[in-house]
């Protein structure tokens, strides 16, 4: 499935139909059996009782179909199809686990279901609180406009329910607003795997471009004896493995049993990532959210001021992030009697948060107030 709109066909046009709405029609002659165009589905959905027959992904009819590992109902000629058919068929998969044969949704709630998710990935945004919790999801159909781009130029923060965009750099006439969809933290291949998921589209920004924060983000530890590629691409795989494997585990596993694949992954990555690498740095902040979870201040304060200075460098100079970070930082210190650091933190928080969510915005004003309290 496709969500580029197919090629503007240069022998057809759209044009105003009288009494008849929108219609289409030849700007040239066609002859007898010429093709006119053709036009990829937006969305589909096979019928269950073809299952196993058909790919679930490309439609095409074949004997010896792999079967989905998770739900083992859905059906695919190879791991490309499979990739690409996942966004879809992830709305459906866990149902299937759990009802088994007893699911059995109509094909129009199905695809009706296809459709929504994909204008909700890509039109709908989540609100997060300023220390990055959710808070929900919500349709801004303007701020919907803007592209993305990996050095955006604006960033989107809220008030409530209401959507506010702020420059987080100089915008010179005529250029384009773009602000960023994404984690900004990661490489540019993991971010473009992102977006082609999600969004369905390549990004080609300077960064995507240059991928000039690349090395950096993947900062191998500088040994007498250095890793091979082939081990370095091999932690880079198992990094992003065991960083699906912990999304999934936390719907189910125990804090304990969380913080020890944290500690696990984190101990084998070692080996070969510096801890400024991005893959440590997301296994670290994995295990700060666990401790936060269970009140552990100190085991959250250890990982977080491991964490920040890498941060600072990897993402763009006005991030929530990196300003959410500081905050959680200066609140942890402030918690634990540290009131220097605290205050010191507090403060780099407040500094990005003045340009990204406005001088006046009520999260400032609460921080301000944590300031003086103390
Ligand atoms: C929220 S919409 C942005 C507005 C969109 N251009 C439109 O016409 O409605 C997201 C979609 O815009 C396109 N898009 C956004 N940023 C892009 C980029 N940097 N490069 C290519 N396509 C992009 C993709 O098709 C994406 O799914
Ligand atoms: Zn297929
Ligand atoms: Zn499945
Ligand atoms: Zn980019």
């Amino acid at each position: 499935m496709r969500a580029e709109a197919a090629p503007q066909p240069g022998g057809l046009e759209r044009f105003a139909s009288a009494g008849k709405g929108r219609g289409l029609r030849a700007r040239r002659r066609y002859a007898l059996g010429e093709l006119l165009f053709s036009c990829p589905a937006y969305a589909a959905v096979l019928t269950v009782s073809e299952r196993g027959g058909h790919c679930d992904g490309c439609f095409a009819r074949k004997e010896g179909l792999s079967k989905c590992g998770r739900c083992k109902q859905a059906f695919y000629c190879n791991v490309e199809c499979q990739k690409e058919d996942w966004p879809m068929h992830k709305l459906e998969c866990s149902a299937m686990c759990v009802f088994g044969q007893n699911w059995n949704p109509s094909e129009t709630v199905r695809l009706t279901a296809r459709i929504l998710a994909k204008q909700v990935n890509c039109n709908g945004f989540t609100i997060e609180d300023e220390e990055l919790s959710h808070l929900g999801s919500a349709i801004f159909p303007d701020v919907a406009l803007m592209n993305h781009s990996c050095c955006p130029n604006v960033i989107v923060t809220y008030k409530g329910t209401l959507a506010e965009v702020r420059a987080v750099k100089e915008i010179e006439p005529g250029e384009e607003i773009f602000t960023s969809y994404i984690d900004l933290l990661y490489p540019t291949e993991d971010r473009n795997d992102r977006l082609r998921d999600s969004y369905f589209f390549n990004c080609d920004c300077r960064e995507c471009i240059t991928k000039e924060k690349d090395k950096e983000k993947l900062e191998i530890r500088k040994l007498n004896d250095p890793p091979s590629a082939e081990a370095v691409w091999d932690m880079i795989k198992y990094a992003r493995n065991v960083i699906e494997e912990f999304r999934r585990a936390k719907h189910y596993k125990s804090p304990t049993e969380l913080l020890e694949i944290c500690e696990l992954s984190l101990d084998k990555m070692g080996a070969v990532f510096e801890d400024s690498n991005v893959y440590m740095l997301h296994m670290m902040y994995q295990a700060m959210g666990v401790c936060l979870y269970m009140q552990d201040w100190e085991g959250a304060l250890r990982y977080g001021q491991k964490i920040i200075r890498p941060y600072s460098k990897h993402y763009p100079s006005h991030s929530l992030n990196v300003a959410s970070m500081w905050l959680k930082l200066g609140r942890l210190y402030m918690a634990l009697e540290n009131r220097t650091a605290g205050v010191k933190a507090l403060k780099r928080a407040i500094g990005i948060m003045e340009v990204a969510h406005g001088k006046d915005h009520p999260y400032i004003s609460e921080i301000k107030q944590e300031l003086e309290e103390h």
